[in-house]
This record gives C-alpha cells, structure tokens and sequence, in this order.
C-alpha cells in the first residue's frame, strides 16, 4: 500500500489532488511553461502573484527569501529560522496568505521521504573499501531490505538492472552465496569494472553473471533473463535507475513470468521519456495517470531531481555569484531575443551550455562577450557593448527577481517526484498478477535524495520452481 500523506485516506483523491496542482497555470509557468532563462522575454514575474511579489520585494536580501521558501516544504518543519533580525521577523509576520496555503498545498501533496526505520548489513571492510559513504548507507539498507524480500518469497536469483559498478550486485553475492546474481549494464565499461570487483573478492561467475545489454523494453532482453531464470522465480532490482530505466523494469516485472518481486530506486528523472506518438510507451504509463492526460514538461523533470532542502543555509555575509549567474543568463536570453539571435535548441528544452572564467562575471557585456564567443555568434549579428550596458542599467535591480523564480520551480520538486511516483505504483497496483506495491523512503533523504524505492510482489504462481 502507498503512504499516503496525512491529510490524505483516498488515493483517488490523493491522485486528482496532485495532478491538479500539477495543471495550475501557476506550475505549469514555474515548471517550463516559462523556462527561468525566458523570464525576462515573457515577464515571467508579473506572472506571479502580485501580493507575493511585493511581499519579496521587502527583503533586504532575496538569498534569505529564497531559504525561507525551501524551508517552508521542508518535512522535518523547520519554524520561520531565517529571521533572527527584527526587520526579517516582522516580514514573515505579514507572509500573504495565498502564499501561506499555496507553499503549505505543495507540503501536504508531497509524498513523505522520511525514511521508513528498517533493519542493514554491516558490510565487510572489503566491500567498503570501494564505495562512497552514501552508497555504504544505500547499498547496507538494500541489501538488507532485497534479501528480506528474497527470504519471505523463497527466491534464489536477483537481476540487477542498471548495476554501473556492481556495488549491489556484487554486495549481494558476497553476503549471500546462496543467492545468483545477474548484473546487466548498458555500458560496457562499468560491467567491466564490476567484473574485475567481483573477480577481486572471489566470486565465481557461476554466482554473480555479468551482461552488458542496453534495457530497452525489448523482449530480446526478456527472454535472455527468462534463460538465466532457468524457470525459477527471481527478484528485479535496480539502485538508482535512471529515468525511464525504472519503466523498463517495472515493465518487465509486470510482464514476465520469472519475475516474482521487484525493488527499485529511480533518479535522473529528467531522462524519462514522455509518452508521444512515436514514444506510446513513455510517460504517464499508469492508466490512471494517462486518462488525467497527465504531462511534465523537460523542465518539470528537472526539477523532480532537485533537493533543495539538502543545500547549505545562505551565509548572508558572504557574496555569491550564484544569483548574478543566473540574472546574467536571462539577460543573455533577453539581448538574444531582441537582436534576433537564433542558436541551436535555445528555442526548446535542450539549452546551451558554457564555462565561464574568472573575470567572466564581473559585468554583463564581459560575461556575454565571453558567451558570444562560446556560442559562436556572428559578429554583425553581436549587440554593441553600449547596448549591453543598458540591459546591466535596465536589470540591476533583478538577481533577487531571477533567484526567486529559479527558487519557485526547484519549489516543486516533491510534487513532481509524487507525480512519476505515483503513476508507477499506480501502474503496478492495475497489473492483475501484482500482489503487493509499495512506495518505501528507503535511505536517510538527508544523504541520499532519490530515496523512494518501490516493492512490489506477484500473486503466487501455480507451477514454478520455488
Ligand atoms: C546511476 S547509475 C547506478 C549504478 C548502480 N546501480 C549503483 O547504484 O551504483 C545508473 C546505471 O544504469 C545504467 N543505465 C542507465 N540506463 C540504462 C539502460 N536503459 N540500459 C542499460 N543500462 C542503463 C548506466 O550505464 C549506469 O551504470
């Protein structure tokens, strides 16, 4: 059964109430329909709320803005701790209300992250020694959380999909030597690396088998499982499989016979794949979600990957560049935009991208100088450096405008990651041979933001090996 969030008992209602918010013009502009670089081109903060925009124009700093906003869909709710000065007191004191409900609305659809306690491995030294403290933590919870899974279901196999360097795979056989591992990756180099890992520790081919094969959906892969299957059950998991990655299997589970259970942890959502007419596979794959003609746009998915409560607190006595970076390339957009420069996908989601260097930020006409160059932009076509002073005159007063915006759309992150949430356990609970799903915050989201890990069991079968 999915958690739902507390207010909520009905998933149904949990459901319109999400895809709802989704639809609101007011995310729908903050999430894509005005990408944060087009603000200045299409106004994009006179699209907001009037009494919201007047209410941040009185902070003396928008970086202290922009963390009361993150702090507001924090769940561990944190109180109004941006405000130890008088003056900033008083301004959360006056918080227009249609803010107050509309941040406390994101909250409450939010899927809860907060990690469900359950038992880990203490790994081996010898496992330790190759992977990062966050992924000890991830792999000690999986590893626990897959073989308890294995336990309960009698399951002797595991196919790791997307299994990079094998720290789960490889985990798994060396913890368990009565379990087979299957490590399939797209790319070779990283079952390459998995394999000199394993070969490493000792652990024979027979226990843990690595495939290098692009997961895809393709029946082609389905029957090579179903063949190391050799007719038993076996377990789907997947640690961090990104974007439409984690459709792929919850495909194959829900469609192949020798997959009894299934854990995985999705990331990367801006990877997945929307549903199109040459893409019908792709996003919603939910019935539920489809008939609600649910869409998120490339910005949106973006977004879903943000972890805002995760950054560290401004220190207000202290400059960044983050904020001027992020007005300047509005401003770029903007200068673009009025001199009819045209550049290869600066019209859609896919931006261009560029290093700036030292001395780069130290104006506008420097740093668009040194983007025009980047860019390649025809030097007939370059706006005069007089021109570009008045878009620094014209717009120096707009970093805390720009922030505010950026901050908005990295705002909805938890509903978008509710929203493919949702749709995949939405389309595992219709499948007919799915027993049980689950939505588990499976690791500490304070380490490891990607932390929902969706379980799922089949029906028992009739005639099957375990
Ligand atoms: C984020 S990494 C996670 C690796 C590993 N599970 C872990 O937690 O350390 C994702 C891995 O999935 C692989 N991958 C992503 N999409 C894939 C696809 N469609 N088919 C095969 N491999 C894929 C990548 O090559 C990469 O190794």
């Amino acid at each position: 059964m999915l958690q739902l969030p507390s207010t909520y008992s009905d998933l149904e209602k949990y459901t319109e109430d999400l895809c709802s918010l989704i639809d609101t013009p007011l995310v729908r502009q903050i999430t894509g329909g005005i990408h944060v670089n087009d603000a200045l081109i299409h106004n994009a903060w006179d699209g907001l709320p009037a009494e919201w925009t007047e209410w941040w124009s009185r902070w003396p700093d928008h970086r202290l803005a922009q963390q009361d906003l993150i702090d507001r869909i924090d769940e561990d709710g944190l109180g109004d701790d941006v405000g130890s000065d008088a003056a900033v007191g008083e301004i959360l004191r006056t918080r227009p209300k249609s803010l107050r409900s509309w941040l406390a609305q994101l909250k409450a659809l939010a899927l809860t992250r907060t990690q469900r306690p359950g038992p880990t491995v203490t790994l081996p030294e010898i496992l330790e020694t190759r992977m990062k403290t966050k992924k000890i933590a991830e792999v000690a919870r999986a590893t626990r959380l897959i073989r308890d899974v294995c336990e309960s279901r009698r399951i002797r196999r595991v196919v790791d999909m997307g299994s990079g360097q094998g720290y789960l795979s490889i985990s798994l056989a060396h913890l368990f030597p009565d379990l087979q591992v299957l490590a399939i990756d797209g790319s070779a180099s990283q079952i390459t690396g998995s394999q000199s890992f394993a070969d490493s520790l000792g652990i024979p081919h027979s226990r843990l088998t690595h495939m290098v094969h692009w997961i895809d959906g393709s029946s082609a892969l389905a029957d090579k499982v179903a063949d190391w299957a050799a007719g038993d059950g076996c377990i789907l998991v997947g640690l961090h499989a990104c974007g439409n990655l984690s459709e792929h299997m919850i495909r194959y589970f829900a469609t192949m016979p020798s997959l009894d259970a299934l854990a995985v942890v999705g990331c990367c959502y801006n990877h997945i794949v929307p549903r199109s007419e040459s893409c019908p596979e792709g996003f919603p794959i939910s019935a539920a979600l489809r008939s609600r003609n649910v869409t998120l746009s490339p910005t949106a998915l973006m977004t879903g990957c943000q972890a805002p409560n995760n950054w560290p607190r401004p220190d207000p006595h202290a400059s960044s560049v983050f904020g001027r970076r992020r007005l300047y390339r509005a401003m770029l957009e903007k200068a673009f935009h009025d001199h009819g420069i045209r550049l290869p996908g600066g019209d859609g989601s896919e931006r261009p991208a560029w290093g700036t260097r030292k001395g780069d930020m130290a104006s506008f006409t420097a740093f668009a100088h040194r983007a025009m160059d980047c860019l390649g932009v025809d030097t007939a076509q370059r706006p005069a450096d007089e021109q570009l002073r008045a878009y620094e005159d014209e717009y120096k007063d707009w970093e805390g405008r720009i922030a505010i915006l950026w901050t908005l759309s990295v705002l909805c992150c938890k509903v978008v990651e509710s929203v493919i949430a949702v749709d995949r356990y939405r389309y595992l609970a219709e499948q007919q041979d799915v027993q049980d799903v689950d939505v588990v915050p499976v690791f500490d989201v304070k380490v490891s933001p990607r932390n929902l890990m969706i379980v799922a069991t089949k029906k028992r079968r009739q005639n099957c090996n375990v």
